[in-house]
């Protein structure tokens, strides 16, 4: 068994757990704390920190961390949901001198999707795998014969409406629950997006994640698309899986 510990850090909380990233199973609990106000790097690099002492106190397991943002070489590149000053932070290296212990840094939609394809309900699928996570924003993974194309950031492109607007702004989890839309109106804002990304991808299988997953028999049913679209199998803790396998070993860092 090789366990790594994955942490998915989000706007609005921060969860963690030891991972076996041969089975893709969690192996402790999952421990959630809320971002802290504000979520400036020093302030959740204390978290990040103080999680892992309570996960492996005083051991040196590598740590895979997700983050909303393009993340290039373990530097945030964007932020569209989070503090700006997150913008430029080398994250990988905050964490390692927050911790004492190898760090890598994903997009984590990025995370998601790894965890999907590796454990989920894209494994074993071969060409074009699209992922998409529907929470505050819209998160994007490209996944090409089980290989990563990261920061693909489809959640931003525009999407005709009443005026155009970017996808995550018009059809995100985020967006239902603001304009209080019933699950037919929201899915036809879904509808223009997922026909959109099969035009411009012809993907085999789009994945759908992020919380409201779980109540994709609600909306993906009034979906009609060419592609298979299914529900993520690993739902609210497919960050912590993906990040978590892609934890610093000598072979990926
Ligand atoms: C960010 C992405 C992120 C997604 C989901 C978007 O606003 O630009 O980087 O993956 O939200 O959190």
């Amino acid at each position: 068994m090789t366990r790594t510990i994955g942490i998915d850090i989000g706007g609005t909380g921060i969860k963690a757990a030891l991972v076996d990233v041969d089975s893709g199973e969690l192996v402790s609990e999952k421990i959630k704390v809320g971002t802290p106000e504000g979520a400036k790097p020093a302030d959740v690099a204390a978290v990040v920190a103080q999680l892992v002492e309570q996960l492996d106190p005083h051991g040196s397991l590598p740590i895979g961390a997700c983050f909303p943002a393009v993340i290039i070489d373990e530097v945030a590149r964007s932020a569209a949901n989070v503090d700006k000053s997150w913008i430029g932070t080398n994250v990988g290296e905050l964490f390692e001198r927050a911790t004492g212990r190898l760090v890598h840094v994903v997009n984590d939609a990025d995370a998601a999707g790894v965890a999907e394809v590796r454990f989920g309900a894209a494994k074993g699928v071969s060409g074009l795998v699209l992922v998409t996570t529907l929470g505050t924003g819209i998160g994007s993974a490209l996944i090409y014969n089980g290989m990563l194309i990261p920061n693909s950031e489809l959640g931003h492109i525009n999407l005709p409406g009443s005026r155009w607007q970017t996808a995550e702004k018009r059809a995100a989890n985020s967006a239902r629950l603001r304009r209080r839309l019933s699950w037919t109106r929201w899915a036809e804002r879904l509808q223009v997006y997922y026909s959109t990304l099969e035009m411009l991808f012809s993907p085999q299988l789009f994945v759908v994640g992020g919380g409201v997953s779980k109540d994709y028999a609600e909306f993906l049913p009034l979906l009609e698309l060419t592609t298979p679209i299914v529900p993520a199998m690993h739902f609210n803790n497919a960050g912590i899986l993906g990040a978590a396998a892609l934890a610093p070993f000598s072979h990926n860092k």
